[in-house]
């Protein structure tokens, strides 16, 4: 049996003492805790007050030039590498823009590639491929007399339009799987802008240019 001390047992004592202990230990904490603010608080005023007193001093002297310039080599206002490097910044080359620089001279040299199954004048004969005159804007497989494969007819529904053509020219059995037109395509898209430019020339009536 412990000894009773103001009929308080010692266990009740000691847990006392110890919640006292911890009592002191948060206050501690708290006067420590603000002390810190107050420095904080402190130092937010010295370095309002040196701005302020900054500001004072140099009114009305605010230099017309830096005093130094950091010039770099070749240094221009174009952007630098880093900026270019944002996808924002990289210009887009949509087909538009190729067609808007191609040049129907330089297609008309990709299409000598085509004139082995293909003639291109008005009323041409049908060789292994249709006649492409007036292609651009007329019904897919719509040529008379020519017999067309059935991944091609399939499409019949829609006119040949610019984006199309580019799609089919880039490789034509991927654009029409099972067209009978065995060409591997025309791999550059610049190429394929040039021969378009081209192609739109051979026509009476070419659809306008995509914007
Ligand atoms: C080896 C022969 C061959 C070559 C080379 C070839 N074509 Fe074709 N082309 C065909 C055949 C065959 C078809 C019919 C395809 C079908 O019915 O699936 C066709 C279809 C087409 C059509 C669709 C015509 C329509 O009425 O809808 C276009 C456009 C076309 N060719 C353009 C070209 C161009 C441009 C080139 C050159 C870059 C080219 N072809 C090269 C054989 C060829």
């Amino acid at each position: 049996m412990l000894p009773l001390l103001n009929g308080r047992s010692g266990a009740s004592i000691v847990r006392q003492r110890a919640q006292g202990l911890y009592e002191l230990d948060f206050d501690m904490a708290f006067f420590e805790a603000n002390k810190i603010v107050a420095g904080l608080l402190t130092a937010g005023v010295v370095a309002l007050g040196s701005s302020f007193v900054a500001e004072l001093i140099f009114e009305g002297h605010e230099p017309e030039e830096h005093a130094y310039q950091i010039a770099t080599v070749g240094e221009t206002d174009e952007p630098t590498q880093m900026e270019s490097a944002e996808p924002e910044a990289a210009p887009e080359i949509t087909l538009a823009s190729l067609l808007a620089n191609a040049d129907p001279a330089a297609g008309e040299k990709v299409a000598k590639k085509c004139k082995a199954c293909h003639t291109f004048e008005r009323g041409g004969a049908n060789r292994i491929g249709p006649n492409l005159y007036g292609m651009l804007g007329r019904k897919i497989a719509s040529h008379d007399g020519f017999k067309y494969s059935d991944a091609l007819q399939a499409k019949s529904g829609e006119a040949w339009n610019y984006e199309g053509l580019d799609g089919f020219l880039a490789s034509p059995k991927a654009w029409a799987p099972g067209t009978k037109m065995s060409f591997a395509g025309v791999k550059k898209p610049e190429d394929r802008a040039a021969l378009l430019a081209y192609l739109r020339l051979q026509s009476a009536n070419p659809p306008p240019l995509p914007e």
